[in-house]
């Protein structure tokens, strides 16, 4: 008898879901992710990370489960919103930003020409984003380690996406904010200088953004913080740049630096 197989033709949450069938239903069968989006085919797809969400917690129910194929096809963001390209963004900017600084500057580059769709600039950072991630996933794949690099920008962005009861911003959006507080607390730490900081502002600065985080309430924000999955012990703990192209874990922040660090990404980005 031929085994069944998932294809997850769609952006991340497709992929997300389809994938958590294909890793449940008649305990796993093969899954192929066909991504949509531009953050799906930059990261989500790869990585085999699945699940869906509980009233208790996002991701709350899931698996680590592998697909057999990603197909990517660039043509399919012809009909993306230019909102869900800057989410794209989002997640592509922590690669540079925490692995890889050659990848960062072209990035600074190229910036309008990725916004444009342009196939040359869509292509290089596809394969560049896919490259980075795969050989993050093949040392670490259930994270118990490098793999927790990639969450640069996640902390605090997790925190604003679910202050925001996830209708407010949307994912990478939310990163891309989060990109920036986190690049603030790393300045007030001394562990990069007012221009590597410089450079993630301007950087973020230049995407065309509509959502706002004017009406989110910082206790909220800092509540939602608890929560976040490297947390130990009430702990939270950050995924810093120390240069572009290099990032480590660090904990014991202050809450009145996570404070500060809300503050001024109000007045950068409000
Ligand atoms: N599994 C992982 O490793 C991982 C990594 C990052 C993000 N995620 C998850 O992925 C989700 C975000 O994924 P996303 O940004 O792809 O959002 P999404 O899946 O919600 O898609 C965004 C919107 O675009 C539409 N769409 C998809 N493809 C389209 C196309 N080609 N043309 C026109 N419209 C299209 C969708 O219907 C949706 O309305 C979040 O839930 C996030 O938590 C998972
Ligand atoms: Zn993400």
């Amino acid at each position: 008898m031929t085994r069944p197989a998932v294809v997850a033709l769609g952006g991340g949450v497709i992929g997300d879901l389809a994938g958590f069938v294909a890793a449940t239903y008649q305990r796993g069968v093969s899954l192929v992710q066909m991504p949509t989006t531009l953050l799906s085919q930059v990261d989500s797809s790869v990585g085999g990370k699945v699940g869906v969400n509980h009233p208790l917690g996002k991701n709350m129910i899931g698996a680590f489960y592998q697909p057999a194929l990603v197909w990517v096809d660039a043509d399919t963001l012809v009909s993306l919103p230019p909102r869900e390209i800057v989410c794209g963004i989002g997640e592509i900017v922590k690669y540079g930003i925490a692995l890889d600084s050659d990848f960062f500057s072209y990035l600074e580059l190229n910036l309008e020409k990725i916004l444009n769709l342009d196939p040359e600039a869509l292509f290089h950072v596809q394969s560049r984003s896919l490259e980075i991630k795969s050989r993050i996933v093949a040392e670490d794949e259930n994270e118990t380690g490098l793999r927790t690099i990639l969450n640069l920008g996640h902390t605090i962005g997790h925190a604003l996406e679910a202050a925001g009861k996830f209708q407010l911003l949307k994912h990478g959006e939310a990163v891309l904010l989060g990109t920036v507080a986190e690049g603030y607390i790393a300045n007030r730490l001394g562990l990069i200088s007012n221009a590597t900081y410089g450079r993630i502002v301007e950087f973020v600065a230049r995407i065309p953004f509509k959502s706002s985080i004017r009406n989110l309430k910082t206790p909220d924000i800092l509540r939602a913080m608890k929560y976040d999955k490297k947390s130990i012990g009430g702990n939270i703990r950050f995924v810093l740049p120390f240069r572009i192209g290099e990032a480590k874990l660090v904990d014991r922040v202050e809450s009145k630096l996570v404070v500060d660090s809300l503050t001024h990404l109000r007045k950068v980005r409000s």
